[in-house]
């Protein structure tokens, strides 16, 4: 098993991505896997810069449109400059987030068409998709209580629940028609929603090894 894999970790605002991304460092630890961490937006020293403006930036109303292409600005610079790269050197890479994120918060919570992502997504990533998607799934009720507790809320955390609801949406009818996404219920216990991850980790391993 020499080829590296892409797995993203996805969810709402306090589905606990951070928490689960720690699981899998763990999992691929244990099996002796050699593997980057990324994130998005952000991961590169632009695409970091382009994460501060999406998240923190109020001197000037951010329009759909200009938050959408920042986010496959800072998308396709991680992809080329630092996950194709890591890939292609046989190491794995362990997302927080890719471009699911977008189609959920711009394509749902936005309310920008489909085709527009669609689009997007061709001319930024082509064929390039993850091995494997974790999707965590909660509540935005729940999720952004989570949020709230861990600390202030950011630009797009401040969003209305309507957002965060039709988010949701895109994402399971999303995870319901691509294989590639393993749906995780994230409202349980920290310790069921660990082991649930470990569990598809583990099963996927096994699955490279069987390849
Ligand atoms: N299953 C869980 N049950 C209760 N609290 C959780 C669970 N998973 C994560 N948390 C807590 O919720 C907060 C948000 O989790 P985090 O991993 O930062 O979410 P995200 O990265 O998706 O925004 C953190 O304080 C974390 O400890
Ligand atoms: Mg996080």
């Amino acid at each position: 098993m020499n080829k590296g894999q892409y797995i993203v970790i996805e969810g709402l605002e306090g589905a606990g991505k951070s928490t689960a991304l720690e699981t899998v460092k763990t999992c691929l630890a244990e099996q002796g896997i050699d593997f980057i961490a990324t994130r998005e937006p952000g991961g590169t020293p632009l695409a970091e810069k382009l994460r501060h403006i999406l998240k923190h930036y109020e001197d000037e109303a951010i329009t759909s449109q200009s938050e959408l292409l920042l986010m496959y600005a800072a998308r396709s610079q991680l992809v080329e400059n630092v996950i194709k790269p890591a890939l292609s050197q046989g190491k794995w890479v362990l997302g927080d987030r890719h471009d699911l994120s977008s189609r959920a918060y711009q394509g749902g919570g936005r309310q920008i068409p489909m085709n527009t992502l669609d689009q997007l997504r061709d001319l930024t990533l082509g064929d390039f998709r993850p091995a494997l998607t974790l999707y965590l799934d909660i509540d935005p009720v729940k999720g952004l209580a989570r949020a709230k507790a861990r600390g202030k809320l950011d630009r797009i955390e401040q969003q209305q629940l309507d957002f965060f609801q039709r988010a949701r949406r895109v994402y399971l009818d999303e995870v319901a028609l691509n294989s590639h996404c393993v749906k995780i219920d994230a409202s349980l216990a920290l310790e069921t929603v660990q082991q649930a991850i470990r569990s598809a980790v583990t099963q996927f391993i096994n699955q490279c090894h069987d390849n």
